[in-house]
């Protein structure tokens, strides 16, 4: 690539000393942390530009920040970083690596654990990855794909689908990934909204034991009328080692229909096209991936990312907050379908040439120490994963952890949803040995990288706290009732004051919704949709989703807090609080439970966590109802649905919405039997 480093390459020249003209290597202290964060907030046009240094441009943009909040405002919300720079994020991920030390081809760039862990893994060097994001982008061009064109991902948790990210970013291609676990219809809604052309899929894949057929998913809703538009399919295999994977149904496996003239093995392309595939210099602006994600409304907002601000965030948050060092062993268990494995599985980690570890399994196959086993055999340092997955290995018994080494450990991560302290405690001392600190990372698919997140060993950890923002991140507490900005310490919605590049330009081809859901709520700030507090110390409390405070006799209520309140119980999992409608009260409080195993569900029980509610967080709190589970609805990513406990509890059992995302759908049928409300 030949401008990447002429016009500027400051990663040579990173010193743990901070000379003040490039950003250091590692935040080292606490006032480190704070004198850089206040250039951050004070002068982000310097901050950033030193950020985007870490990268290499083909053009290194002259401006940096471009952005308005306010759509009062003539120009309305618009948002632009390094606009006029140029960069290909394929290029940064991989090849800059190679080139700056030839040695780099031959270091691990990905560590492919299989989800039978007597099927053998395997490392892929960063000069073999090169190598097949090539091969592979050739075949996208083959078939007619180019800068631009939406390309359709429906894959499981295998290198491959890495791969497929990484050959779109090289020729420019715009990435939509839709999680392997959504319905036909749902990939038809989300193929068409975005118009692709082509879609990426693979014969099926395995987890937990299981087949999941995935082409039979796509030809489906290839099928359906309201999908028009594609016309190409490429197909992996997963053609390793299989023998003892249950099929959905007999033959399924050797039976797979094909469209001829549609349908492509990749394999087979692999073999028609060359290794030579230059990387396309993108605008920073250009769009690099589209991400759905559920709204509070019916239809899935296509979240928008671009390319150099959405690398420069991923790529600095990453290395600050995992405090990354070369040769370190990194796992992240989330699925690439979602915008975790996209900023940290693929882009965070690989542009800081990490190893990252893509696991194609789940962490309670074959049995609930997997992900510990996982850890001893890779020696891996930074485990990153969600509190749900915490709390429901700490159902059992801690043997299944404390047999297990884990001395490789150095950082643990959650995000996702608040962690209780309970989990928060048991992950640091159990899982961590006491050992690690944990970054309890909070952002979201539209800020593209972590918020508000410790660095590790910097300040002081609160189990359930986030701490403090990221760099640049101006963090504003509103009043829902007045709708004022306040002062900390302060509890109320959650606002950012200022652009930061990371985050979601648009809603793809609807910036009227955009701007509808994120910036109208509190004109001039961008709406989380959660709850905050922020205490005197200035550390943040995320409270959950603002949709799912409940309001009961005039106090406001916290599900997230309740939910908090029971798993400290001694004898409980996991809870999920919803509100019903009360004529007298307003709203009453309704609670799911599931125990812990052998723990047995009495009336006494029953008071025993009425008590333990009220005694934690005050008297006027009072669970009206409280309704023993073993299962709660999940989806496959593990975050318990309340938007379908509401409907089961209001009660609104025919209208329950798309419940497609579903890990178990027969759990639902099963809760509305047992609720005493959804009669
Ligand atoms: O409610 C917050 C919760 O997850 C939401 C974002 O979900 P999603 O876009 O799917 O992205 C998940 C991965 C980033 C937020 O609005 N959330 C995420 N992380 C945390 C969290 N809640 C509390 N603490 C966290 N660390």
């Amino acid at each position: 690539m030949a401008s990447s480093s002429s016009t500027n390459n400051s990663t040579d020249n990173h010193t743990t000393a901070w000379d003040k003209s490039s950003l250091p290597d590692q935040i080292e202290t606490f006032d480190d942390y704070k004198r850089l964060y206040a250039l951050s907030v004070e002068d982000p046009n310097q901050f950033w530009k030193m950020a985007a240094q870490r990268l290499n441009w083909y053009q290194f943009p002259t401006k940096i920040k471009n952005t308005e909040f306010d759509h009062r405002t003539e120009r309305g919300v618009e948002i632009k970083w390094f606009e006029d720079g140029l960069i290909n994020v394929c290029y940064n991920c991989i090849d800059r690596h190679i080139e700056k030390d030839p040695k780099a081809a031959e270091k691990t760039a990905i560590i492919f654990e299989p989800d039978m862990p007597t099927e053998s893994h395997h490392h892929i060097t960063y000069g073999e990855l090169l190598l097949s994001v090539k091969k592979f982008a050739n075949v996208l061009k083959k078939h007619g794909i180019k800068k631009g064109d939406r390309v359709t991902i429906y894959m499981p948790m295998v290198v491959e689908t890495c791969i497929a990210l990484l050959a779109c970013a090289r020729i420019g291609a715009i990435h939509s990934v839709v999680f392997g676990g959504f319905s036909a219809n749902s990939v038809a809604e989300r193929i068409s909204d975005c118009e692709s052309s082509i879609v990426i899929t693979s014969d099926f894949g395995v987890r937990g034991g299981k087949c999941i057929p995935l082409k039979s998913k796509i030809d489906q809703a290839a099928a359906m009328p309201q999908c028009t538009t594609v016309k190409t399919v490429l197909v992996f295999q997963r053609n390793y080692g299989l023998e003892n994977i249950e099929e959905p149904s007999s033959g399924q496996r050797s039976s797979l229909e094909w469209t001829d003239g549609r349908d492509f093995w990749v394999h087979e392309e692999l073999k028609t096209v060359d290794d030579n595939c230059p990387p396309e210099p993108m605008n920073a602006e250009d769009p690099l991936f589209i991400l759905y994600t559920s709204g509070s409304t019916g239809k899935p907002k296509g979240i928008l990312h671009t390319t150099g601000g959405y690398l420069t965030y991923a790529s600095l948050t990453f290395k600050y907050v995992f405090a990354y060092n070369p040769g370190e062993v990194y796992m992240c268990t989330a699925d690439v379908g979602w915008i975790t494995g996209h900023s940290y599985v693929v882009y965070g980690p690989l542009s800081n040439q990490a190893i990252t570890v893509v696991f194609e399994g789940i962490p309670t196959y074959p049995d609930v120490s997997r992900c510990w086993n996982i850890i001893d055999k890779h020696k891996i340092n930074i485990f990153y994963t969600a509190p749900t997955a915490i709390r429901s290995l700490m159902a059992h018994n801690d043997s299944f952890v404390t047999r297990t080494s884990r001395q490789s450990l150095r950082l643990l991560g959650t995000v996702g949803e608040p962690i209780n302290p309970e989990a928060w405690r048991w992950y640091h001392d159990v899982v961590g040995g006491g050992r690690c600190a944990i970054v309890d990372t909070w952002w979201q698919t539209e800020t593209g990288g972590f918020m508000i997140t410790p660095i590790p060993n910097l300040w002081p950890l609160e189990g359930g706290s986030a701490t403090l923002p990221f760099f640049g991140i101006q963090t504003q507490i509103v009043d829902k009732k007045s709708r004022l900005p306040l002062d900390p310490p302060s509890k109320g919605e959650l606002c950012i004051r200022d652009s930061w590049p990371g985050q979601a330009r648009s809603l793809y081809r609807n910036h009227e919704r955009f701007v509808e859901v994120y910036f109208k709520p509190y004109p001039g700030y961008y709406f989380s949709g959660d709850g905050c507090e922020i205490k005197e110390n200035g550390y943040h409390w995320i409270t959950g989703r603002v949709d799912d405070v409940l309001v009961i006799s005039g106090h406001n209520i916290g599900t997230a807090e309740v939910e908090s309140a029971l798993v400290q119980h001694a004898g409980v999992s996991e809870a999920a609080v919803v509100g019903y409608p009360d004529a007298v009260k307003n709203q009453g409080m309704y609670c799911f439970v599931t125990l812990k195993d052998n723990v047995d569900p009495t009336d006494e029980l029953r008071k025993d966590l009425i008590k333990t509610v009220r005694d934690i967080i005050g008297a006027h709190v009072f669970p009206d109802i409280i309704h023993f589970s073993p299962n709660l609805p999940k989806t496959r990513s593990g975050k318990i649905m309340r938007r379908i406990l509401r409907k089961i509890v209001e009660p609104d059992i025919h209208n329950l919405g798309d419940t497609s995302t579903l890990n178990d759908p027969a759990v639902v049928d099963e809760l509305i039997r047992a609720s005493p409300r959804a009669k």
